[in-house]
């Protein structure tokens, strides 16, 4: 039977834009309900058990909302609290951590893969077991960038027009602030000669062309956006919840952010379509125990 229910998603941030425009762009009578947990991002560099809290209230928020399948497109929520929210929740779960690892495998010729990630998800080492599963031979090699997600926030948040924020991409000027934090990040993945590097965080897809003039083109740089994409189709179907192609889609966003304008500018840019409805949501209402007495 057909389901027009949302889909939910989040992420810390805008980062999980990336996989949402992706799974808008191929699921085109599905409905996203988008949370951007901006007001507490970075997430990277905090606590695993600050980041399963934060993502069990998000969960909550969103299941009171009805979603019919939630979609965690964010690395570092996702090795903190995938486990614990498919356990959990009563619809199925999908993280982002599986799809990576299986694209670096699929497009490594010498099994020497990089993951390029946040701190906390490069200290749980969910990409290393992830990626071991699939293929227990394969050289993992993980390196933190944690400056690269703030200055994404950052760039989105500041530029006065989506226009010219990209029009600036390749600037010698943009290139000056993001090459060097790229270039620091990436030397012990370089060093240690991969052939592919999962960009293992969902902000790092919108720095991609700073991380190949680093890499070169003699590496090949993944994301999690198109197994992501093929896990959640699967899943539709499998559940039998797909929306019916009749069902024209109204997507929706929220977000701790105090500047809703501004993670609206952002965001439309990274979506690839104007964020029409934006709902400002306050961390006094999303820690409220009606929010959330469901997960804990
Ligand atoms: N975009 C997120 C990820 O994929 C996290 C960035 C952050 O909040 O540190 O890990």
């Amino acid at each position: 039977m057909a389901d027009s229910r949302p889909i939910g998603i989040f992420d810390s941030g805008l980062g999980g834009l990336t996989i949402a425009r992706k799974l808008a762009d191929t699921m085109p009578h599905e409905t996203f309900l988008y949370f951007g947990d901006t007001l507490r991002c970075p997430y990277g560099k905090k606590s695993p058990e600050e980041v399963l809290q934060f993502s069990k209230e998000i969960a909550a928020w969103l299941l009171q909302r009805d979603i019919k399948l939630l979609v965690i497109a964010c690395n570092t929520a996702t090795a903190a609290a995938y486990t614990t929210l498919k356990e959990t929740l009563p619809i199925p779960v999908i993280g982002v951590i599986e799809p990576g690892a299986k694209a670096g495998i699929e497009k490594s010729s010498n099994k020497r893969i990089g993951v390029l990630a946040t701190e906390a998800t490069v200290t749980s080492a969910a990409y290393l077991d992830a990626i071991h599963t699939l293929n227990p031979k394969a050289k993992v090699f993980q390196a933190a960038s944690p400056d690269s997600v703030d200055f994404v926030e950052g760039l989105m948040a500041t530029a006065p027009e989506k226009e010219e924020i990209w029009l600036q991409y390749d600037t010698e000027h943009l290139l000056a602030k993001a090459l060097p934090i790229a270039e620091r990040d990436c030397k012990a993945l370089k060093e240690a000669e991969v052939d592919t590097v999962i960009l293992g965080c969902t902000h790092f897809p919108l720095l991609k062309p700073i991380f190949q003039k680093v890499f070169g083109t003699g590496v090949t740089l993944v994301s999690s956006a198109e197994e992501t994409q093929k896990a959640v189709a699967a899943c539709l179907v499998d559940k039998n919840i797909k929306a019916s192609e009749q069902h024209m889609p109204h997507h929706k966003f929220a977000t701790t952010a105090d500047a809703i304008e501004r993670f609206s500018r952002g965001g439309s840019f990274i979506f690839g379509r104007p964020l029409y409805e934006v709902q400002p949501v306050s961390l006094a209402s999303l820690r409220s125990p009606t929010s959330f007495t469901s997960l804990t």
